[in-house]
């Protein structure tokens, strides 16, 4: 019986929860699967329960689930709290604790979306790439960190960029792992020219690939360059992989090739596994049946195939939003004048109706 926490967080991201929990639920029923939900509070909901962003117990709880589900945390309400009681503090120290630290953020460009991208549809079309994000290292955790006072009265804030090689190791194999399964192309992103840190990240994904993985093509690109190309020519990219924060501003940039924030998911894998849209809470247009459900419904899909192997449900909740979408549903956020307008739940239904009639096409 799969065991899933649901951790909706904040703003839209208990109503797109919500939404998907209902698909998961048709999925279940229609292929016997008894999942266990438990919900908890996390990010602001919690600091205003608790006055911590997550609790001992609900991290706990991650750790003995099968896997984390959950929505998006952050909003004004508590922007101005010290840093260590910030939503987003919640979020990296869930990510931490369960050493979940492969951020799989796939952007696929759907033939029936290529015009809701702000690039043109001929460069954007066929788009399909996946993003892997080092998400439990680099400079997020790196220390020394702080905020400290000089003797002449100034203020010095500081990070720390670092890597040591088992952790590049272990993301660089399942970066490649992915590639091999896709295209056999993988993009490797770093700063080599400046940053020691890098060097060691491009040699040592070198090496991995030569000794390991000889069969897949690898590329280096640095990070300017990166974010230049994938605007130019984003349909050469079949793998990319980064470290923490440059996957962080790499994968926004990829999901914007899509037209919507509203249509990304991700996957975080280690040793636990949280699976969380790459969109935020959307304070402005929270609690307004506005938001677009399809990344979080996407996200469950890879619950199912990344945490529970059940590929063939993942790829009818797949199939189902490609053809609710071909059918011109659209949320606001990738509508345009002749589609048909829906709401979150609304959307959420069209999905389910899909699911619930999928018939599958028998083999011939
Ligand atoms: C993301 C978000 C988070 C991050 C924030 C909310 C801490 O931007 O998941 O990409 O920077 O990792
Ligand atoms: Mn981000």
């Amino acid at each position: 019986m799969p065991k899933v926490l649901v951790l909706p967080g904040d703003g839209i991201g208990v109503e797109v929860t919500n939404v998907s929990l209902d698909i998961l639920n048709i999925i279940g029923e229609k292929h016997n699967i008894d999942f266990e939900f438990e919900t908890e509070l996390f990010g602001g909901s919690s600091i205003d329960e608790h006055g911590i962003p997550i609790t001992n117990e609900v991290i706990e709880k991650a750790k003995s689930a099968d896997a984390v589900l959950m929505g998006a945390v952050g909003g004004p309400k508590w922007e101005n709290l010290a840093h260590e009681n910030k939503p987003e503090s919640g979020l990296l120290a869930l990510r931490k604790e369960l050493d979940a630290f492969a951020n799989l953020r796939p952007a696929i460009v759907y033939p029936a979306l290529a015009d809701a991208s702000t690039l043109k549809r001929e460069v954007v079309e066929g788009v399909d790439i996946m993003v892997v994000r080092e998400l439990t290292g680099g400079i997020y955790f790196g220390r020394p960190r702080g905020i400290e006072k000089l003797k002449d009265g100034q203020e010095k804030g500081f990070n720390t960029l670092s890597y040591t090689t088992l952790e590049i190791e272990r993301i660089a194999r399942v970066a490649f792992d992915i590639a091999r399964k896709r295209n056999k192309k993988l993009t490797s992103i770093d700063k080599a020219n400046v940053l020691e840190v890098m060097q060691l990240w491009r040699t040592t994904v070198t090496r991995i690939g030569e000794t390991e993985y000889p069969d897949v093509e690898l590329e280096h690109l640095y990070v300017d360059n990166a974010a230049m190309q994938l605007i130019r020519r984003p349909k050469s990219f079949d793998v990319m992989l980064a470290g923490n924060m440059f996957g962080d501003i790499i994968s926004d940039e990829a999901a914007q090739l899509t037209g919507s924030l509203g249509m990304l998911p991700s996957a975080s894998i280690g040793e636990g596994a949280i699976y969380e849209p790459v969109h935020g809470s959307a304070p402005d247009i929270a609690g307004q049946n506005m938001a677009n459900p399809i990344a979080m419904i996407l996200t469950s899909a890879m619950m199912l195939k990344y945490s529970f192997d059940l590929d063939q449900p993942a790829r009818v909740i797949e199939e189902a939003v490609e053809r609710v979408l071909e059918k011109g549903f659209r949320t606001a956020d990738i509508y345009h004048e002749g589609m048909i307008k829906l709401g979150c739940k609304e959307m959420g239904e069209e999905i389910a109706r899909e699911i619930k009639d999928y018939k599958e096409t028998p083999l011939v």
